[in-house]
């Protein structure tokens, strides 16, 4: 991809720390041995993202996408690791221009139900954040919100009704359109059509698609639905348990997956329709991220793992035409002479 490069994630991690639950403190009371857990909810990510791409990001429940989404957002900081942004270091950005990247990352989420604040109007959820930025004066801010309103498909006459009045689709419009509102780049999309219908979610992809058009702007694409992905993004990239396993060009993935994790996930569907290309069963349960297997974290469920597999992590391995996955099997792989 020649275009240049909006965020680069370097070693970036980021742990939560479980404390001891109340049953848990009384054991330890009562001299059991508790001790507190700590979350690699995403460990030593690289990842780079181009301008103007859309980038794919699939893997299963509690893999770290969400994790990932709000650290490069901004929203939660890394707990190490580095992210460059074309102002500088994220987490030492200050001021004006930590501002300006807030405003140029906005992340749109699964449920607008829950994230538009239901006792506000729509022209205020809209126009509220433009105005106080200054990116709108009081008197263009309601101009600003009927164009707003237009261009992300909602009628302007609806600009004084509150979330609840309006339908599924309609409030993940009033959604986008709040994220829009502040003149973002780059949008985080964390499963932001998953709880649409089928039909409704097709409309709010077309529309996520005519924006990158018009406005330019790139994407992180959050998806259970693997055949989503396959639709929309340019760049495919799996995670499993905290870590990167697979990324590359969406063709190349989904035509010849690197990974046995990659491969187990789109064996699981072969002949479903890509509409219905969702994965939730590869054979084994997904391991405790408490407690996540060492080495090669696929390696319980891995039809391939050797006994290094066990104790070796592999480290993500770049196998040409953009293609790169984390496998001891791929260490003398050839690179694809494709550019
Ligand atoms: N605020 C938090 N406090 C503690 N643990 C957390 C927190 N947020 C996430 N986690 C843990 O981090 C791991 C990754 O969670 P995350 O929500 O990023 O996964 P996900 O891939 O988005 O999952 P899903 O597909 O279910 O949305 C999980 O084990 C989760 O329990
Ligand atoms: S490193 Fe080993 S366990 Fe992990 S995916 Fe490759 S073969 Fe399987
Ligand atoms: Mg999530």
């Amino acid at each position: 991809m020649s275009t240049p490069i909006l965020m680069q994630a370097n070693q970036v991690s980021r742990l939560f720390v479980k404390r001891p639950d109340y049953a848990e403190r009384l054991a330890g009371l009562l001299g059991a041995k508790v001790a507190s857990h700590t979350v690699h909810a995403v460990d030593r990510v690289d990842l780079t993202i181009h301008q103007g791409e859309v980038v794919g990001l699939v893997g299963e429940s509690g893999c770290g996408k969400s994790t990932l989404g709000r650290v490069l957002a901004g929203i939660l900081p890394a707990s190490s690791g580095t992210i460059q942004t074309p102002a500088g270091e994220l987490a030492s950005l200050a001021g004006q221009a930590a501002h300006a990247q807030r405003m140029a990352t906005q992340m749109i989420f699964q449920d607008p139900m829950s994230s538009l604040n239901p006792r506000k109007r729509v022209r205020d959820i809209i126009g509220e954040a433009p105005l106080a930025h200054g990116i709108v004066a009081r008197r263009d801010c309601e101009d600003y919100v009927v164009e707003v309103m237009r261009r992300v498909g909602l009628d302007p006459d609806f600009r004084n009704r509150f979330p609840h009045q309006f339908s599924g689709g309609q409030r993940q419009r009033v959604g986008i359109g709040r994220a829009l509102a502040v003149k973002p780049k780059f949008l985080i999309c964390d499963e932001s059509i998953a709880a649409l219908d089928v039909s409704i979610q097709a409309q709010i992809l077309n529309l996520f698609m005519d924006l990158r058009h018009d406005l330019g702007l790139t994407y992180l694409f959050i998806s259970h639905d693997l055949g989503v992905v396959q639709r929309i993004s340019d760049r495919t990239v799996i995670m499993y348990l905290g870590r990167i396993v697979e990324s590359g060009p969406t063709a190349e993935v989904f035509k010849a997956p690197r990974h046995p994790y990659t491969q187990a996930l789109l064996d699981e569907v072969p002949r479903l329709s890509n509409r219905k290309r969702r994965f939730h069963a590869i054979k084994g349960e997904i391991p405790s991220p408490l407690n996540p297997p060492a080495g090669c974290h696929f390696h319980p469920r891995c039809p391939h793992a050797m006994d290094r597999c066990k104790t070796e992590q592999p480290l993500l391995r770049d196998l040409g035409a953009g293609q790169q996955a984390a496998c001891h099997l791929l260490d003398n792989a050839p690179r694809s002479a494709n550019p």
